[in-house]
């Protein structure tokens, strides 16, 4: 099968197309057709070794993907051949191929209607942010929900799941255009942060309050933003840190703000709680089927185009999601 192989950890460009060995499933293993798989800032991380889960190369990439069953190993009675699924595998990876074997319970049915290729990208970031954003925040309806680093793949998914579950979204990031993009994608506000003060604009915005609910994959400055800016009683989601800097919180803010600090480690939680994360995935992919979500897919890549996709990751020049699609997934559109 031709597969996305990460060849050395320097990066996106190690990135090569090969032949790469089928594997057949296992006992309570499936194996899946891949007709696309998301691209995530992770994959970034994978390729240069950064990821805290560090892999040696050669090895397949790819977190999660999209596709129908071709057969099952011993045990398994969920599924059977011909289903579609979407798959999310944070430790075997390997969902940029034609085919991926993976344990069963890493996989959920796609409800019919929704195209596969559509819902390749779905898994981690609407899952990160529905995790971090009900699970770990309880974001409730009526309450004013910042979301930072809007226009990457978990912020746009965490401003369309905040407007899901009743929240006014304010959503922050650095390029007028890709904010206009998140306005129109459902946010309430936008305040770009190379050309307004973030934080007194969000204050200005909830008039003095601050937000219930701050939601930041960026850090660095972007977090200390936060905390200056969410309301007494709040919660401060620790999600990522695309912007390259860890910061650190100072206990006398968290004090006299009255703050939660608050983190969502969405792999550590799908690893350790398989069932929970199928459950929430299915009901997930129920919103969708019924229109209430909506991906949004930036643009979608053939595997030879992979390092491409990762760069334009790296450059921030993605709104939502980046895919690959197999041969089998440029057959389904
Ligand atoms: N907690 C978890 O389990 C979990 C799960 C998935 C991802 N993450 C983490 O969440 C973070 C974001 O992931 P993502 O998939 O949303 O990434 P993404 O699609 O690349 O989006 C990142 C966003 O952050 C903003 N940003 C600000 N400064 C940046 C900088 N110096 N470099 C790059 N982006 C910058 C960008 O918005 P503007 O260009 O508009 O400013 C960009 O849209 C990453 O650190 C990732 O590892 C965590």
């Amino acid at each position: 099968m031709k597969a996305v192989i990460c060849t050395a950890l320097t990066g996106p460009r190690s990135l090569k197309v090969m032949d790469w060995p089928s594997r057949t499933p296992g006992p309570g293993e499936i194996r899946v057709a891949i007709f696309a798989g998301g691209v995530n800032f992770g994959d970034l991380l994978v390729t240069s070794g950064k990821y805290q889960v560090r892999l040696d190369p050669p090895f397949v990439l790819g977190t999660e993907g999209a596709g129908i069953v071709m057969d099952c190993g011993e045990g398994v009675i969920r599924f059977k051949a011909g289903d579609r699924v979407l798959v999310q595998n944070n430790d075997v990876r390997a969902c940029f191929a034609d085919e991926v074997t993976l344990p069963a319970i890493r996989a959920v049915h796609v409800p019919a209607g929704i195209p596969l290729t559509g819902i390749a990208g779905f898994p981690l970031n609407f899952g990160t942010s529905y995790y971090a954003l009900k699970h770990r925040a309880n974001l409730l309806p009526g309450e004013v929900l910042a979301v930072h680093g809007a226009s990457g793949g978990v912020g746009l998914a965490a401003v369309k799941l905040g407007k899901m579950l009743g929240a006014t979204v304010i959503a922050t990031g650095g390029d007028g255009e890709k904010l206009r993009m998140v306005k129109a994608e459902g946010a309430d506000f936008v305040v770009n942060t190379n050309t307004e003060p973030l934080a007194e604009r969000i204050r200005e915005l909830t008039g003095g309050r601050g937000a219930d609910v701050s939601f930041d994959p960026v850090g660095g400055d972007v977090f200390n933003a936060a905390l200056r800016s969410t309301a007494i009683d709040g919660r401060v989601l620790v999600v990522g840190f695309a912007g390259g800097h860890i910061p650190s919180a100072p206990a006398n803010k968290i004090l006299f703000g009255g703050l939660s600090v608050v983190g969502a480690p969405y792999g550590g939680f799908t690893q350790r709680h398989p069932e929970r994360w199928a459950q929430m995935m299915s009901a997930l992919l129920d919103k969708v089927s019924r229109g209430e979500l909506t991906p949004l897919i930036s643009q979608r890549f053939e595997f030879e185009q992979a390092t491409v996709a990762l760069e334009r990751v790296a450059q921030r020049k993605v709104v939502g999601k980046n895919i690959l699609v197999s041969e089998r997934g440029y057959a389904e559109t």
